[in-house]
């Protein structure tokens, strides 16, 4: 049911406003974002949809095809539910538009949760498309991501960076996008052609992820303080001696490694070099497997399986700790390659494929 089918039936009565945001995939480029590094992320067809009404009152009351019912008041505190995101993106536009009241929301999504599909910024996104439009608010997408990205630090507690909001918020369908996090400056690139990223969920959604995440943010953070630089993104490999704790300095290396293979992997897709930008992918996963340490038994299986039959290169994407690979193939081999590895995995399952074939 969309969100629309979902709000006439829950509140018996039509929404003014239907708007909606995409999920994403990460082709390369994990956890540099907050070090004000690279990424390249793609947006995939599943999105979050949401159909308001506004209402007379400071209530909230919404329903979701996935979390069923919800209410508060617009001020309450927040409380772990996704009303959290609710309740941010009304505090944000409130400050634009004062005259934002409460509001009856419909929420559909066909992004599975905690995948690292980046179902919470297609959720602030749609929402602040929503709430913009009902209050005639011209917000560039740029700005939109911002917001969304507040709401994640300031309404739900994980210290993320920019590039899931950049992408939901400016992404197009079909291209990727490398986007610079520190100037947030961003360039559509074409994806190949005849080759296609195949998105296996491994059954596990993220553990303990929250934590962990912001863990990594400041272990990141200090290490850019020892080395004296702004953020990592200005630290290079040989500078890595100088921090002491082995730890941390497997941490630095895969930042600092990660953005170099962002630039590569650009370049490849500009020149359709998959080959490359698969051998890319199998060292982007390395890095999380054993330096940053955000990978699972459950990746790492899917991950093996893509390389013994055939894929030209696999890695987790997002923030890790469960979720999904995407795995890069020819195009004639993708099915294949995709059925061996769900033979193989057994709790894995496909969510979706992406090619460039549509757009060449
Ligand atoms: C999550 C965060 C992003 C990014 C990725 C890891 O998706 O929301 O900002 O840090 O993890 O690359």
């Amino acid at each position: 049911m969309n969100s629309l089918q979902l709000f006439q039936s829950y509140f018996q009565k039509e929404p003014s406003i239907t708007s909606s945001a995409n999920g994403r995939i990460n082709l390369i480029g994990e956890h540099t974002d907050y070090n004000n590094g690279f990424v390249l992320p793609t947006l995939i067809s599943q999105s979050i949809e949401v159909s308001i009404k506004p209402r007379d009152d400071e209530q909230i009351v919404c329903i979701s095809n996935k979390f069923g019912e919800l209410s508060s008041k617009i001020a309450a505190s927040n409380d772990g539910t996704w009303l959290d995101f609710v309740r941010g993106a009304i505090y944000y536009i409130k400050k634009l538009s004062p005259t934002l009241k409460g509001i009856d929301i419909a929420v559909s999504s066909t992004i599975p949760n905690g995948s690292g599909l980046s179902s919470s910024a297609a959720l602030e996104i749609s929402l602040l498309r929503a709430f913009a439009q009902l209050q005639s608010l011209a917000i560039v997408p740029k700005e939109m991501a911002k917001i969304g990205q507040q709401i994640e630090h300031q309404f739900v507690g994980t210290q993320c960076g920019i590039m899931d909001q950049m992408v939901s918020a400016c992404g197009v369908f079909g291209q990727a996008i490398f986007l610079d996090c520190e100037s947030l400056q961003t360039k559509s690139l074409p994806l190949f052609p005849n080759h296609t990223f195949i998105v296996i969920h491994s059954g596990s959604t993220r553990k303990l992820s929250q934590g962990s995440y912001n863990e990594r943010k400041l272990e990141t953070m200090m290490a850019s303080k020892t080395l004296n630089v702004p953020s990592l993104r200005y630290a290079s490999l040989e500078q890595i001696k100088l921090i002491e704790d082995p730890t941390i300095r497997r941490r630095v290396k895969h930042i600092i490694s990660e953005n170099n293979r962002v630039i590569q992997a650009t370049s490849c897709l500009e020149k359709n070099d998959a080959k490359q930008f698969g051998e890319l992918m199998n060292f982007s996963h390395q890095s999380m497997r054993d330096d940053y340490e955000i990978s699972s038994d459950e990746l790492n299986k899917i991950v093996e399986s893509a390389s013994n039959n055939g894929a030209l290169g696999a890695r987790l994407t997002g923030a890790g700790f469960g979720g999904c690979v995407i795995v890069l193939s020819e195009n004639e081999k993708a099915e294949l390659i995709t059925q061996s590895i769900l033979s193989q995995c057994t709790q894995a399952y496909l969510v979706t494929t992406i090619s460039g074939k549509l757009n060449s």
